[in-house]
């Protein structure tokens, strides 16, 4: 049978890495695949480029692959079977997507943020067109999670997922604990390692992680991708000494991408979390990535492995060539659907607001060091109903020649919803011997 063509729009780094292990193992995949999968053209804007990164790995031309620096051309071209979008972003990327579908091409790519933004529009005109769009990259690199939550775990009634799903907020903590550096420095150190982009807001301000947790919470609950829905909060203002008191409390800050069922809707949301620190996912450092499922009937399944880098997200990009290759004449309807569910089966669950979201906290105030202070912030928790299930009290820092000092409080609550902790904060930072803002950080105790 002849191979199923493929056009390759974008040739960086996920491009590349997907160009070398098709062509590495081409032998195994085409066993695997039952025909051969070959990459006919690639579009780039900078054909030398292409060029160049061809020959760093060895292919002194592309082979049969035609480059081209016309992706419509590709996206339009009548023997093309499958568009492989490798461009990243939400603009051309999502031109060229809607454009290969209404061709009746199929669509893989590793594009989080396209499908948590524009996934709706995206899965309607697909099924409209009759093709797939597979995008095991698009969450976690090289852990097949898409396919796990998808088909693996079919038989369970998800109720929550926990991952580290960005490796370069992972590295950043990783070394801010290990090494006691401060935020900026561990994030000079992941640039010039090459985990953080030249601009690492999407990475650092956690959307990158609630791209992929998007994604993630759609499949896991049927749900529509919901990314404006999402809460997300990042790493660039925790502070080093977070990680060593909570460290001190037996607890790990890692950033979580986080959605759960719950009697109210569905959470879904990033933000640094305090896990203990003998649970396996507290113990993922470094750039790697890892996700915990939970199913009813399963229980806890762990994932967990590299989830960016050229050949990691290759392995993701071309499991999904080979999945278009072997549906690809199947009747659409028995097809494995986008997101899990039927598509007319999908459900209309809120997506909780933070302020409705349940969690313990990790709270520190600064206080000064008078009779009563500590009675009086009990009280107003007590008063709001939030109960404390540890406290850390450092001996008191002098601050001026007549003996004043000044003392870190933390304490950690039992699970509470987030609008009852608001309050209480507002209260405590009302009190005169409070003298700086709370710090307040979420807890998951992931059992
Ligand atoms: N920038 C991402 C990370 C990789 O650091 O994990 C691609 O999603």
């Amino acid at each position: 049978m002849e191979p199923i063509k493929v056009g390759l729009l974008g040739f960086g780094t996920v491009g590349c890495g997907t160009y070398t292990v098709l062509r590495r193992n081409q032998e195994e995949i085409k066993r695997r695949a039952g025909r051969g999968i070959e990459i006919a053209r690639i579009a780039v804007r900078n054909p030398a480029k292409a060029a160049k990164a061809l020959n760093d790995i060895g292919v002194t031309d592309a082979g049969s692959a035609i480059v081209t620096d016309n992706f419509n051309a590709v996206v339009d071209d009548p023997s093309i079977d499958i568009v492989a979008e490798m461009i990243g972003g939400t603009g051309v990327a999502r031109e060229l997507v809607l454009r290969a579908i209404a061709n009746r091409k199929h669509v893989v790519t590793a594009n989080k943020a396209l499908l948590a933004v524009h996934g709706t529009e995206i899965f309607e005109a697909a099924h409209a067109n009759g093709v797939m769009v597979a995008f095991e990259g698009a969450v976690a690199g090289g852990i097949p999670i898409i396919k796990a939550l998808r088909e693996g775990l079919t038989a369970n009634r998800i109720e929550y997922i926990a991952g580290i799903i960005n490796g370069t907020t992972n590295y950043i903590l990783s070394e801010m604990r290990d090494r006691g550096v401060d935020f900026a420095t561990a994030l000079k150190g992941a640039q010039e390692l090459g985990y953080a982009e030249a601009d690492p807001t999407f990475d650092i301000e956690g959307v990158d992680a609630a791209h992929k947790a998007t994604i993630m919470s759609a499949i896991a609950f049927g749900v529509p991708v919901q990314f404006d829905k999402a809460y997300v909060e990042g790493i660039s203002r925790l502070a080093a000494i977070d990680i060593r008191y909570a460290e001190e409390l037996g607890y790990r800050i890692k950033l979580l991408g986080i959605t759960r069922r719950t009697g109210k809707g569905i959470e879904l949301r990033v933000h640094p979390t305090l896990i203990p620190s003998k649970r396996l996912l507290a113990n993922v450092e470094g750039p790697m990535n890892a996700v915990v499922v939970h199913g009813d009937a399963v229980g806890a399944t762990l994932y967990y492995g590299k989830g960016a880098g050229a050949e990691p997200t290759a392995s993701a990009v071309v499991a999904d060539l080979v999945d278009v290759t072997r549906l690809h004449t199947a009747d659409p309807e028995h097809r494995v659907p986008h997101l899990a569910f039927q598509r007319d089966r999908l459900s209309d669950t809120p997506i909780l607001p933070i302020d409705e979201v349940t969690s313990g906290y990790y709270l520190r105030l600064r206080v000064a060091d008078v009779t009563g202070v500590l009675a009086d912030i009990t009280r107003i928790l007590a008063n709001t109903g939030i109960s404390i299930d540890a406290l850390l009290q450092k001996e008191s820092e002098q601050v001026d020649d007549h003996g004043k000092g000044e003392t870190d409080i933390v304490l950690i609550t039992h699970e509470t919803v987030e609008k009852n902790v608001n309050t209480a904060i507002a209260e405590i930072e009302a009190l005169r011997t409070v003298v700086s803002k709370v710090t307040k950080l979420r807890m998951e105790t992931l059992n």
